[in-house]
């Protein structure tokens, strides 16, 4: 009688590595990174460790430091002060503000840094919402869009590779690729929010960001987690209206929504966003002994990658490349 050995996995760690179906390299990772007006050190945000406000200087330093360990793509998040926060959320897409003069500075001081910016109006607004409240206090939509296309192009025209808008408007990256093309940025990209859940693993962000709501949540405009097709379809809808990549947000617990939107949209990029309730919470664990943290996030980010994500946004990016480079 004969049997055929299927337990590869019980060998050393060098013969598992053989086996290994899926790979990470660090430029799979896309890295947030936090910019706040008015500030000349970066400041660690509270209860988000790890992460900082940065200066336009630290900020420079970060890329730096990132980029010698193999990260290419940033994602970065304008922080403004209450003072230049409004109604209409001008100051977003003021060619001076913070985003705008440091993504100048990195293009170039590193012109082969891959810059992807939030397109969004939550830290912006007074109402911190990601949309414009009319009078009745119900959302905008169709101002809203016209205003996430002004920003668009301040971004663009500033040097940025992608724009992400994460607003959940209707007809948003339909708004935002006209205005690009017309401002003359055809080559621009988008990377839409496509699949973004109303979560509860938002809070250290809407902390980092200042960006929680005055009032009430995002449910009116952010997914029931209890839906599947909604989600493919809203996918559907932003490839048709021109997104380049698409979003599943948050990733790690939504890993089934990322396989079924790479085997529905199999010729289109997918990234996963590891939001920052999904690392703080991997990061209690470890505080309280219960885990080893580079650990738990590897088995994450592989499960993210496993699952069918092309790119993997995430806090935890500098940690697993650095890891990857021994
Ligand atoms: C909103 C935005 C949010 C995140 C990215 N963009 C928060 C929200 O929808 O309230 C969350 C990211 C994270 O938690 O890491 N523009």
């Amino acid at each position: 009688m004969s049997f055929k050995r299927h337990h590869p996995y019980r060998k050393d760690d060098k013969a598992r590595a053989q086996y290994a179906e899926v790979i990470l390299h660090a430029e799979d990772f896309i890295y947030p990174l936090f910019i706040r007006s008015g500030v000349n050190k970066k400041l660690p945000v509270e209860n988000f460790s790890g992460v900082y406000h940065h200066s336009k200087d630290s900020l420079l330093l970060e890329i730096e430091n990132a980029l010698n360990i193999g990260i290419n793509k940033f994602l970065l998040f304008g922080v403004p002060n209450d003072n230049e926060k409004s109604i209409e959320a001008n100051y977003a897409y003021d060619e001076n503000n913070i985003v705008n003069i440091s993504i100048e500075a990195i293009k170039k001081r590193f012109p082969s840094a891959i810059i992807i910016t939030d397109v969004c109006i939550c830290s912006y607004t007074l109402s911190g919402h990601c949309g414009i409240i009319d009078d009745r206090g119900a959302i905008d939509n169709d101002r809203t869009i016209d205003i996430l296309g002004k920003i668009a192009v301040a971004h663009a025209r500033a040097g940025a590779d992608f724009v992400a808008p994460s607003a959940m408007m209707d007809g948003q990256v339909w708004a935002i690729r006209k205005a690009l093309d017309k401002a003359g940025f055809k080559d621009t990209s988008i990377l839409s929010y496509a699949a973004k859940y109303a979560s509860s693993f938002y809070g250290p962000f809407r902390e980092a960001a200042h960006s929680a709501p005055a009032f009430g949540d995002r449910k009116s405009y952010q997914l029931d987690y209890r839906t599947i097709e909604q989600s493919l379809s809203e996918i559907k809808t932003d490839i048709e209206e021109g997104a380049d990549w698409i979003m599943v947000k948050p990733a790690h617990t939504y890993l089934d929504i990322i396989f079924r939107a790479h085997m529905n949209f199999p010729h289109i990029p997918i990234v996963g966003y590891h939001v920052s309730g999904e690392y703080m919470m991997l990061k209690c664990l470890s505080n309280m002994g219960l885990t080893d943290f580079t650990s738990a996030i590897l088995e994450t980010h592989f499960a993210i990658k496993r699952a069918g994500a092309h790119y993997i946004i995430t806090y935890a990016a500098p940690l697993i490349a650095k890891y990857l480079k021994k």
